[in-house]
């Protein structure tokens, strides 16, 4: 089964590794390093020396670019989002849960402290990443492994984490995620703590499932199994006994405080909007209590942040695929792709093309996209283009919006389900948002159609065949 180590041999085999001898600072420096590589397509960087952290290599940018998300799906074919989201939507139809090793087979097991050795900051590299950013965040690249106490759903998701100290640290499950409902669902048991395991490493599939909405009752486990054709590896966590992967660099586990008079202030953090998130406010958080290792191990960060880099990639091929993915379990007809694009945080705006069959076809989709596990939450803007127009061809959506829309087809929604991340919104007003569709097809039930200006073929034919005898083949190629 791949893993992290595996991604970096696979990468640095097409000439795509950085590795960076040169000693970095943990504070601020490391971080900007890898933003300034990232916003200009850079490769995936190795911190070989981080100050301070001997032996303790940082990997950062994993998925920046279309080409490293392909190697780690194992499609190294396919060369844009929609298709890479093509692949997943077809290999996630089938999951593929995990198997149980024992602990002695488990290299996440080489090194483990426990009690008040298990201190995060003596042993995990943990950045500062940006300069008004409430300290530092040891999950940015993480998966988050918690248990539904009701049913026994575990459930993975990527959800920041701030160090508090070497023993405490935050965590910031958005109202309404996964590990959300898991907390309420515990609290109205009455409990005040609840198991919980921070991973980092494992299979790098891990992290780009852990951050996508696949909706209640799904396991991100199973999930990376199905795209990569084989069971991920699980062990039982020594101390929560939740199942942890393998093959994992770090693990943390610990008991989430979970109880309301016990929150903690956790942020700000530089957001993947480009802007800070709020003034510091009260977050569940971690009581570590083990913090195992392998060796020399090596720890995976997002540098989140400004677009474009990649969380908004990642959330751009998850959303892009699990938008697709809900669409054709609506069984709805006619729709020929997809699109959230990175430009939008991945989330805030969706493209769909659709062949419409039926008066009001096009309404359909816009308003099913935002009834969807994953339409329905942070998407602002649905724009909908007809089958002519590939989701991704943002210059023929532009013109589509331009030329086939009139502003009394589209729709003003006033109220949705939002994210707290929003600086579109006042601070203190974030929860609930208004949404549009735009509406930028050619009315399905018009008799009367515009008609498009096509060339006519032969002459065509004739043109292309006399290309070269026009002197124009120097300058275009047909
Ligand atoms: C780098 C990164 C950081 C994220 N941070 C958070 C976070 O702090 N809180 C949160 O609720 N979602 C965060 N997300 C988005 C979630 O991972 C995403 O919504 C995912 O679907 C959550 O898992 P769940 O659906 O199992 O709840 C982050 C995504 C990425 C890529």
């Amino acid at each position: 089964m791949p893993d992290l180590r595996w991604f970096v041999r696979q990468v640095e085999e097409v000439g795509d590794l950085a590795r960076i001898q040169a000693e970095v600072d943990w504070d601020l420096e490391l971080g900007h390093v890898a933003k300034l590589s990232e916003e200009r397509g850079g490769p995936l960087l190795l911190f070989e020396r981080v100050k301070g952290y001997e032996g303790r290599p940082v990997l950062a940018s994993l998925f920046t670019t279309v080409k490293r998300m392909a190697i780690a799906l194992g499609a190294p074919d396919r060369n844009s989002i929609c298709q890479l989201a093509r692949f997943w939507v077809d290999r996630t139809k089938h999951p593929v849960p995990p198997v149980s090793v024992p602990p002695e087979r488990a290299p996440v097991y080489e090194n483990s402290v426990t009690g008040p050795e298990a201190d995060v900051l003596r042993f995990v590299p943990v950045p500062k990443l940006y300069p008004m950013d409430g300290g530092r965040f040891i999950g940015t690249a993480v998966a988050v492994v918690t248990q539904d106490p009701e049913t026994g759903w575990v459930n993975v998701g990527t959800y920041r984490s701030q160090v508090f100290d070497g023993r405490t640290l935050g965590l910031q499950p958005i109202k309404g995620k996964d590990a959300d409902l898991h907390i309420q669902n515990a609290r109205k048991r009455g409990m005040r703590r609840m198991p919980v395991a921070l991973v980092f490493g494992s299979d790098p599939l891990l992290f780009l499932t852990a951050s996508t909405l696949f909706g209640r009752g799904v396991c991100e486990y199973d999930m990376v199994g199905a795209l990569r054709g084989e069971p991920m590896e699980v062990t039982p966590g020594t101390y929560t006994g939740l199942p942890i992967p393998a093959d994992a660099e770090y693990v943390v586990e610990g008991d989430l405080v979970i109880a309301e008079d016990e929150l903690r202030l956790e942020g700000p953090f530089g957001e993947y909007t480009g802007y800070y998130s709020g003034t510091p406010s009260p977050k569940v958080w971690i009581d570590v209590k083990a913090l195992h290792f392998r060796k020399g191990p090596l720890f995976p960060v997002s540098t989140v942040g400004r677009p474009i880099t990649d969380t908004h990639m990642i959330q751009s091929l998850n959303r892009t695929a699990t938008l697709w993915s809900d669409l054709e379990a609506m069984r709805i007809a006619g729709i020929r792709s997809v699109y959230c694009l990175p430009e939008s945080g991945g989330r805030f705006i969706a493209v769909v093309s659709v062949d419409q069959k039926y008066p009001g076809h096009a309404e359909q989709v816009g308003m099913a996209v935002l009834g969807t596990t994953t339409g329905h939450y942070g998407v602002k803007y649905v724009i909908l283009v007809d089958g002519d127009i590939p989701a991704d061809d943002l210059t023929q959506v532009w013109y589509a919006i331009a030329i086939r829309s009139s502003p009394d087809r589209c729709e003003l929604i006033k109220r949705g389900r939002s994210t707290p991340l929003d600086p579109g919104l006042p601070i203190h007003a974030r929860e609930i948002t208004s949404k549009m569709i735009i509406n930028a097809t050619v009315p399905y039930e018009w008799n009367d159609k515009p008609v498009q200006i096509q060339l006519d073929p032969a002459v065509e034919q004739q043109v292309r065949s006399r290309w070269s005898e026009l002197g124009l083949s120097r300058f275009v190629t047909l």
